[in-house]
């Protein structure tokens, strides 16, 4: 079972929850970087809000070929109730290796303040298709979340039996 866990994180929350799925699966392991710099405090979170609300899609780079893995996990924060445009436009660019016959088994995750997650999966199970598995991660659990992704991992060996 080749797995691979990828993932775009602006404050690190979703690298968090991310780097312990890869551990637990013995998966490989990409952070998608959004280029275009969503660092600035305020100006950045206004725009940020703004690109993900209006679905804008942005310039992103990553190395790892989906097409290659049996099960890809996406990991995205939730921005304005919705995935952020760096997944977006990682969903958009990988569609056609991960929808179809041959096509890996998809699982999301995702942290959030509060809320926003269940309409955040299914828009990314409509760019791309539907997941075997979902895990929401709230900030205020970051630091006290292993059991929560222990179970995630463990639904998700139950489902295609490894
Ligand atoms: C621009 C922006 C919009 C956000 N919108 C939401 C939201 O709609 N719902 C929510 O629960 N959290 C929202 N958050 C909080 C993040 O989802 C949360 O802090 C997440 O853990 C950040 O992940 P990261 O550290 O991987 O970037 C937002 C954060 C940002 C920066």
């Amino acid at each position: 079972m080749k797995i691979l866990v990828t993932y775009y994180s602006r404050s690190a929350n979703t690298k968090t929850v991310a780097q312990k799925i890869a551990k637990n699966l013995g998966a490989d392991f990409e952070e998608i970087i959004d280029k275009k710099n969503r660092t600035r405090k305020i100006v950045g979170w206004i725009i940020a809000g703004r690109d993900a609300s209006t679905k804008k899609l942005t310039e992103i780079s990553y190395k790892k070929d989906s097409s290659k893995y049996d099960l890809v996990l996406i990991g995205t924060p939730v921005w304005a109730w919705t995935m952020t445009p760096a997944i977006r436009t990682y969903l958009f660019e990988n569609k056609a290796k991960i929808v179809g016959k041959k096509s890996p088994k998809l699982a999301f995750f995702c942290t959030q303040g509060g809320s926003g997650d269940q309409k955040t999966f299914i828009e990314m199970a409509q760019l791309s298709k539907k997941s075997i598995c979902n895990l929401t991660i709230i900030d205020k659990q970051i630091s006290d979340c292993d059991n929560s992704v222990f179970g995630f991992c463990e639904a998700i060996k139950k489902k295609l039996k490894f």
